[in-house]
């Protein structure tokens, strides 16, 4: 037993790590209905949980396993899904009947189509839980029609709807991890549909060759022959701990046909090893949730086949959070051939002792090794090394985002060098684009696809037409992979640092790159618009030279009233900033808003020109200018003026932009003994109800605001945006920013003191005192502390984390021998 308080130290210290994390935040984001992201939805009040798809080889046509049928939807078309046949296969009455008599739910008795895959060119394989009594056909992929007697299913297709399996048909034979009875308690890899010599294949389960498991995906490598397995289970390894889930890469070799008295029609080239996701000094992140395959670029052997997987970790500490590994082909084989662990047949407990290696598990053409060989095999499966992942670290950490689908795509980029992109699917129902940087990872894009988060859905990518298709559970909707014309000018393409999009000076648009190769600009790795986009940053002087003052956007307001400036965000990674010719912007005159805008009361000295800058990733550009102006006299209906009747009424919704956040309660009824006070300004007020001075924002507007789908529709609508307010505060106004600035200061450098302690107490971890972050674990959680042998490195190894979370080189993990 080691010392519990350097248990409840490294307890600490971990909790500590956790703020220290980079937010990933998306540059931008398209809710649903966004018009810079337009989807093509398809649905049907028929058609339900439409969780299996299927792509025909050109791309043209998409194949659905739904609820009771099968959908053949034409996508050849850019913006429209069309159905071309239905298929409806469910249940007879008798079987529904019979399967809600077991107790089922009835919306559970349906057939749910949960194996759909070419067999050849003509035909289609699949099969459904059809009332928890798992069916198979074979349909014409042409007609739409199935054969009339249905295959049984069992391990072919899961009995519960709501259990995850997998299937893939390679040369005519279809292999599949799934459960192969009606509790679910007894899973199987298994072939189906060889004839011939070949006989079908499942596993051997005398010795508990899974341990509950929950499948994912499997992978057909065609130059190693092989089936690779993804799915999580119970780790068994680690008895030490109650059910720690494992996540496991397995094998199976196309060529076994099983052996000839041992292992008759079992598996004898069967092996699985552990995958790890983990980082330095953090829990694993054990429960693998979805993977994709990424195959070697042209040219590059096959050992270079990558894997993407989503993880999630099994203890509250990191609840929420999901973390993407990848993992090379070459260190799954290295670990497939190279030791394995030896189970105790009467404890069936594992362990590493050193044993005369009779044959190597998981060799291909063992079918007629000598009995002694195959028993060894049997005995033998579990390699003793875990796979680690590329460059021993996570890919991508996402403390905000839990996600749980992907799919993964190489892209040629202008510079002639291959960029991996990911494609996430959130728990909430966004699709999230990053590229994968040197760097980390920088999420381009976000996309909403559906409103309520779904418990099953499916993620398919269609390369050749450029299509993300997502199955939810109202229908499908696809999603282009890039629409590069949203960015418009060249800035905003170059700092999109979007690998398929590049910016044509000829035609001075923002074109998708495989379009067109030559001279596009571009700068996935550093976004440096200065040098991609051949410009300069605009400096002040620039901006303001002599006879160059801008013509911006005339606002005319009377002197006192308090003026709002809006200022458009160029994106969520942007920060805006606002400057006048020749003057600072002294806090005393001027508020800054959360969202970016300005406010100040009109006086002689504030009137004049205001630039909104936007600075992103070192490259500024003018998103608004105004020119504030005395209203003359003779100054007719522009801008519109709205009076309301009652001055001491100031409504607070959010179509009418409040002068400072968080004083709006004080606002809401406008005080009386206030304006008794102001005796210079009294005048003015007693001569005017509240104003409200709003200007219509057309499209021209937008000539600065260059950017973001959202911003340009609220332009578009014509909704009146409040701009100026009269006020005569002056005094109360200054008094107020002044406190306000002084509180959010003092917020601020006590925060600030905070990280700094915090990351401190990393170096120093001795001063650390436990926190509650220990309580809140469960005695498993703590066993997994201990597990991971977390404290024989604690100090060493915690001096050596960053801040800003660059999760690079990887000691601290799960110890491969068990205890
Ligand atoms: C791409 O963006 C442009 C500009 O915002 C928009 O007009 C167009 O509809 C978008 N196209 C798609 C397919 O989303
Ligand atoms: C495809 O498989 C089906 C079912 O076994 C069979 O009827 C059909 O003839 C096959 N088609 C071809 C082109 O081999
Ligand atoms: C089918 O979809 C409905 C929502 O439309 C969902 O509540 C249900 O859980 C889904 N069933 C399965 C088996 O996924
Ligand atoms: C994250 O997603 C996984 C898989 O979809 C789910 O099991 C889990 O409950 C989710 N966690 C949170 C905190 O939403
Ligand atoms: C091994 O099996 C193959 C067929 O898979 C057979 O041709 C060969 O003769 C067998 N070798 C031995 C030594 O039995
Ligand atoms: C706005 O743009 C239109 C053309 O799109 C133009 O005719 C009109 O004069 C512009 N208005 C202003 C105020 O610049």
């Amino acid at each position: 037993m080691e010392n519990p308080s350097l248990l409840s130290l490294t307890v600490a210290l971990l909790g500590f790590l956790s703020p220290c994390l980079t937010k990933l935040t998306p540059r931008v984001s398209f809710p649903m209905g966004t018009p810079g992201r337009l989807l093509t939805r398809f649905s049907s009040h028929d058609v339900g949980n439409t969780t299996t798809l299927l792509l025909s080889e050109d791309g043209d046509m998409l194949y659905v396993g739904a609820r009771d049928a099968v959908l053949a939807l034409d996508v050849s078309y850019k913006d429209a899904i069309i159905l071309r046949s239905k298929l409806d296969w469910s249940p007879s009455e008798k079987d529904i009947e019979q399967c809600s008599m077991k107790g089922k739910k009835m919306i559970d008795c349906s057939n749910f189509i949960r194996v759909l895959q070419f067999l050849n060119t003509t035909h289609i394989y699949a099969c459904g839980t059809f009332a928890f009594s798992p069916r198979c056909t074979y349909i014409n992929s042409e007609t739409l029609t199935m054969r009339l007697k249905a295959d049984e299913g069992r391990g072919r297709c899961p009995y519960d709807p709501y259990q995850r399996n997998t299937a893939i048909i390679v040369d005519g034979e279809l292999y599949t991890g799934t459960v192969a009875d009606y509790r679910g308690n007894r899973p199987v890899i298994s072939r189906h549909l060889s004839e011939g010599r070949r006989v079908d294949l499942k596993l051997d389960d005398t010795l508990g060759w899974l341990e509950d498991p929950t499948f994912i995906r499997s992978s057909f490598i065609p130059d190693e022959e092989k089936i690779y397995f993804f799915f999580s289970e119970v780790g068994r390894e680690y008895d030490f701990i109650d059910k720690f889930i494992v996540s496991r890469v397995s094998q199976i070799c196309m060529s076994d046909v099983g052996g000839q008295r041992t292992l008759q029609r079992r598996w004898t080239t069967f092996a699985k090893a552990q995958l790890l996701c983990q980082a330095d000094n953090e829990l694993p992140y054990n429960v693998i949730q979805d993977i994709d395959t990424l195959p070697p670029a042209e040219g590059a052997p096959a050992d270079d086949t990558l894997f993407y997987g989503i993880f999630t970790s099994q203890w509250s500490v990191n609840s929420g959070r999901s973390a993407v590994c990848s993992f090379r082909l070459t260190d799954i084989k290295s670990v497939f051939s190279g030791n394995y662990k030896v189970l105790n047949r009467d404890t069936l407990q594992w362990s590493t002792r050193v044993q005369e290696k009779v044959t190597n598990p998981g060799e291909c053409g063992l079918h007629n090794a000598s009995d002694n060989a195959l028993r060894f095999v049997k005995e033998n499966f579990l390699a003793d090394d875990s796979v680690r992942p590329v460059g021993r670290s996570l890919t991508m950490l996402s403390a905000e985002h839990n996600y749980s689908h992907l799919t993964v795509q190489r892209v040629l980029a202008a510079n002639n060098r291959d960029y991996t992109v990911l494609f996430l699917l959130t728990e909430s129902g966004y699709l999230h684009k990053a590229v994968l940087l040197q760097s980390g990872a920088h999420i381009i894009e976000e996309v909403q696809v559906f409103e309520q988060p779904q418990p099953v859905k499916s993620l398919k990518l269609s390369i050749p037409k450029g299509m993300i298709y997502v199955g939810t559970s109202e229908g499908v909707v696809s999603v282009p992979t890039a629409n590069c014309s949203f960015y418009w000018t060249c800035p905003q393409c170059v700092l999109a640092r979007d690998p398929f999009c590049g910016w044509d000076p000829a035609s001075r648009a923002c074109v998708e790159a495989s379009n067109t190769h030559a001279g596009l600009c571009q700068d996935i790795d550093r976004g440096n618009v200065e040098e991609a986009c051949n410009t300069v940053s605009f400096t002040h002087r620039a901006r303001f030279g002599p006879n160059k003052l801008p013509a911006g956007e005339l606002v005319s307001v009377s002197l006192n009233e308090v003026v709002q400036l809006q200022c458009p965000a160029a994106s969520q990674l942007s920060q805006q900033l606002w400057e006048r010719p020749n003057s600072r912007l002294s806090s005393d005159l001027y508020l800054h808003l959360e969202d970016g805008s300005l406010s100040f009361v009109a006086s002689p000295a504030t009137l004049g020109y205001y630039l909104c800058l936007s600075t992103e990733n070192g490259y500024q550009q003018t998103m608004a200018i105004f020119h504030v102006k005395q209203k003359s006299s003779t100054m007719t209906q522009i801008p519109t003026r709205y009076t309301w009747p009652e001055a001491h009424h100031i409504p607070t919704t959010n179509s009418v932009a409040r002068p400072w956040p968080g004083l709006h309660t004080s606002l809401g009824t406008w005080p009386k003994t206030t304006e008794t006070r102001l005796g210079e300004t009294e005048a003015t007020l007693s001569n005017r109800d509240t104003q409200v001075t709003t200007r219509q924002r057309g499209r021209n507007v937008t000539l600065w605001t260059e950017e973001s789908g959202q911003k340009e529709a609220e332009f578009r609508d014509g909704e009146p945006l409040l701009s100026a307010r009269a006020r005569c505060y002056l005094k109360e106004l200054v008094v107020v920013s002044v406190l306000l600035v002084l509180c959010l200061s003092l917020l601020i450098t006590m925060f600030l003191y905070v990280i700094r302690q915090r990351c401190r107490s990393r170096t120093a971890p001795q001063a650390v005192t436990p926190t509650r972050e220990s309580d809140r674990r469960t005695p498993v959680e703590q066993e997994a502390l201990k597990g991971n042998r977390f404290l024989s490195k604690r100090n060493e190894q915690a001096s050596g984390l960053v801040c800003n979370g660059a999760l690079t080189g990887s000691n601290g993990h799960l110890p491969n021998t068990p205890i």
